[in-house]
């Protein structure tokens, strides 16, 4: 089974973006650790990360078919009503993921056009978050 693993703008940056918030790990540490996780769990892992909106609905679209996807849209979540029209549109459950614990931040944060409709939201454990966020697909019944 496929899990794709999708990163929203400025994300190409950890590491050296905001360490205090966002930790010391890098794009390439997480997509380690993802990559580690998944052969654990017997997932292929797509690993993608793009700054543009568009890019990231695409990413979405050519997930269609896969067993789940974890998604770090990062500002996006808080903005984009055409990520949450792709989510809805591939029918693929998709677990919302954030580093950093987005409730415990500014208000505008506190507001998720994705959170509706994801499977499932996972935020606040920096690098694990991803982690969790692929456990929690191998949790789900094939296609729920
Ligand atoms: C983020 C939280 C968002 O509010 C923020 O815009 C990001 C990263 C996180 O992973 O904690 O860019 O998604």
């Amino acid at each position: 089974d496929t899990v794709h693993v999708l990163n929203g703008p400025n994300l190409n940056l950890l590491g050296t973006r905001e360490p205090g918030i966002y930790g010391a790990a890098t794009l390439a540490d997480v997509e380690a650790l993802c990559r580690a996780e998944g052969a654990q769990l017997g997932f292929d892992i797509v690993f993608r990360q793009t700054n543009s909106e568009g890019a990231l609905v695409d990413f979405i679209q050519e997930a269609r078919g896969a067993r789940g996807i974890v998604l770090n849209a990062a500002a996006y979540t808080h903005t984009s009503v055409a990520l949450r029209d792709a989510v809805s549109a591939v029918g693929v459950p998709t677990i919302e993921v954030h580093l950093s614990n987005v409730f415990a931040r500014e208000a505008f944060r506190h507001q998720s056009f994705l959170s509706p409709v994801a499977r499932g939201v996972i935020c606040g454990f920096g690098p694990q978050s991803y982690v969790l966020g692929l456990r929690a697909i191998a949790s789900l019944p094939p296609s729920s």
